[in-house]
């Protein structure tokens, strides 16, 4: 937790409620240990597709489908999102939420099994563009993400980092970070550091649930 707990709380208190099916879909993920976006992250997207009306979403990192299946309730109605997963066990969570018919805006999301580095360059061979693109998966691969994803994300889109201030460690020095995390760190940063000080992007770091990067391709 990088805000007071309590400040957290009373925010998350005003906020709209989930639709019942994505309250269980939230609960079930809470109890499996499955991360998924956090209440305060759920509020930031929500607004932005909201404000945004964006026509093609990708996201990397789909988990059980919670993201995917939120995203599609708040986006407009012919929008379309895909979205990436390679890990086995996740994948079966997320075949079977994101065919399930209580999601009413299910038909939007595609979603594409493999590893996201392979799935992003197929992506560009076949010359796909987003105006919105949600990246939340593993932390140590986004700075090789990066350029596959500038070459889809359109002039005028967002791209939306999430984690990235991985519980506050981020601003430790590199020397009182457990060696286990040290080259996530070191990533971390760079990805920080490459993605505000890039000519193409406005970007805006937000201490909001684990950290959240708002990138606008100008
Ligand atoms: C934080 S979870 C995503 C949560 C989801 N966006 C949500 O809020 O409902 C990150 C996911 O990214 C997946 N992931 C990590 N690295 C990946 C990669 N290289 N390719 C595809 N998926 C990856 C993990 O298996 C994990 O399920």
């Amino acid at each position: 937790m990088i805000t007071e707990e309590r400040i957290t709380a009373y925010i998350n208190s005003l906020d709209q409620e989930l639709s019942p099916e994505l309250y269980y879909l939230e609960k079930e993920a809470q109890e499996n240990k499955v991360p998924i976006i956090k209440k305060e992250t759920q509020g930031v997207i929500r607004f932005l597709l909201q404000m945004l009306k964006p026509r093609s979403i990708l996201e990397v990192g789909t988990a059980i489908g919670f993201s995917a299946l939120f995203m599609s309730e708040y986006s407009p109605k012919d929008c379309k999102i895909t979205t990436i997963e390679k890990v086995p066990m996740r994948l079966v969570e997320a075949r079977k939420n994101l065919s399930d018919d209580k999601f009413s805006h299910k038909d939007k999301i595609s979603l594409i099994e493999g590893d996201a580095l392979d799935v992003l360059k197929d992506l560009v061979n076949h010359n796909k563009s987003y105006d919105f693109i949600f990246l939340d998966a593993a932390k140590a691969q986004y700075m090789n993400f990066l350029p596959e994803l500038m070459k889809m994300l359109e002039a005028g889109g967002i791209l939306i980092t999430d984690n990235v201030l991985q519980d506050g460690t981020v601003i430790n020095s590199r020397y009182s970070i457990t060696r286990r995390d040290r080259t996530i760190h070191t990533r971390m940063r760079e990805y920080l550091y490459t993605i505000t000080h890039m000519e193409e992007l406005s970007t805006i770091i937000l201490p909001v649930g684990d950290g959240i990067a708002l990138s606008y391709h100008k």
